[in-house]
């Protein structure tokens, strides 16, 4: 008889057992907890580039505050002792809906400045996949090395110079990435008082910038190796990152991968249907995490429209997830891949690649625990029907 998969929730057992021991965990539980301690490791500079967001924020808040309008309906006799969070993605099985969405100033967040490699570490550990960004201190190739046998997939920052976005794309494919994720919404950089105030942008000062000063194509557009001018490299950079990317530019996107396309940024019905009709093959439902532009709408609320019009595409959702009850409740409204930003960066900043492992396993066995004590075994189960709205007070 084959044994049954542990439960992602075990975890809690791990650490109560270390409590015997008097052995607590060395990383805080909760999301505040995680935030306050990783404000105290890093450097100001970065702290306020990770922490913050767009405008007075208000964005990033009400991403936060969305899950709090919806609850799980208990049930009983689910018979829920095995809980399977598997998903299906492009071919895919992966052992739980949960990714790592892409941030761009991983490498700094450790004090080696090898933050890329040991977030790859904990996909490895985990079996979470990274979804690395374009923008890095390591190039993707090394990053890729360290995945061990969990996929990654690769963001792009669609460069306004074609051959370049081609060139990148060629690497990840050749890197073994398995979907290639463009991100549509920070083409140009969206207000950000706190960042301003300390006139405090990590790109510009040659940080992360791996992938281009690696790539052929880039070099060849230097007057001089980037390792002789790091400031030529980084201007060459500012001038070509940002691309206003149009519906007319869809097919050129679409032409450069035969790997999966998912275009990340996208929150409009019409939209979704649109691309779909451009032949990508998913959606990443985000409003990068209230960093970009603060309307005010949280992502969250955006998600059922984004996932009805997909028509059985894949849907990735980032924004706001701060809990494992935060990933069921994304999976219940249509997602087939809920990632987090922020709160692995904290793990990672507090405890390399062990402290992005920690917050992963915490966020899997709370989403794992919810099921279990809620009545809901299988992803499957969790669908609109298991929400209710909550009525304010
Ligand atoms: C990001 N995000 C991001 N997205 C992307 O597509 N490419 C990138 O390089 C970055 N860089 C980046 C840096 C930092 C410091 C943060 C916090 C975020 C956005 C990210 O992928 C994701 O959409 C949000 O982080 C999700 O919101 P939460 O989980 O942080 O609330």
């Amino acid at each position: 008889m084959t044994q049954p998969q542990p439960n992602f929730g075990d975890y809690q057992y791990e650490i109560y057992l270390n409590g015997l021991d008097d052995v607590t965990p060395p990383y805080p539980m909760t999301f505040a907890g995680l935030a306050s301690a990783a404000e105290a490791v890093l450097p100001p500079g970065v702290w306020s580039y990770v922490a913050g967001g767009a405008g007075d924020e208000r964005t990033q808040r009400a991403n936060v505050r969305a899950f709090e309008r919806w609850g799980l309906v208990p049930r009983i006799l689910a018979g829920a002792a095995h809980r399977d969070l598997s998903v299906e993605l492009f071919g895919l099985r992966l052992p739980s809906p949960l990714l790592m969405a892409p941030v761009g100033v991983l490498g700094i967040c450790t004090e080696d400045g090898h933050g890329d490699l040991a977030t790859a570490r904990a996909a490895a550990r985990t079996g979470v996949p990274m979804v690395a960004s374009t923008l890095s201190t390591d190039p993707l190739e090394r990053v890729a090395e360290e995945f061990g046998d969990t996929p990654g997939f690769f963001q792009l920052y669609a460069p306004n110079d074609r051959e370049l976005a081609a060139s990148l794309v060629r690497r990840a494919e050749a890197a073994g990435f398995r979907a290639i994720v463009v991100t549509l919404d920070a083409w140009t950089i969206g207000w950000r008082p706190r960042d301003l105030s300390t006139a405090n942008f990590p790109q510009l000062r040659g940080n992360c910038l791996a992938n281009y000063t690696s790539d052929p194509v880039f070099r060849a557009r230097l007057p001089k190796p980037p390792e002789e001018d790091p400031q030529a490299a980084a201007a060459l950079w500012a001038g070509l990152f940002g691309n206003p990317l149009g519906w007319a530019d869809l097919a050129w996107l679409r032409s450069l991968t035969d790997l999966p396309l998912i275009l990340k940024g996208v929150c409009h019905p019409e939209d979704v249907r649109r691309a779909r009709d451009g032949g990508v093959d998913g959606f990443y439902c985000s409003n990068h995490g209230g960093r970009q532009a603060n309307g005010g709408l949280p992502a969250l609320d955006t998600l059922p429209g984004v996932v009805g019009a997909a028509g059985g595409l894949p849907v990735f959702f980032d924004s706001g997830v701060r809990s494992g009850s935060d990933v069921v409740t994304a999976l219940a409204l249509g997602a087939t891949a809920v990632a987090v930003g922020r709160p692995y960066v904290y793990g990672l900043a507090l405890g390399g690649t062990d402290g992005v492992v920690h917050v992963l396993r915490g966020l899997l066995a709370e989403a794992d625990l919810l099921m279990a004590v809620d009545g809901y075994p299988n992803r499957a189960d969790l669908t609109p029907a298991a929400l209710r709205r909550v009525v304010a007070d």
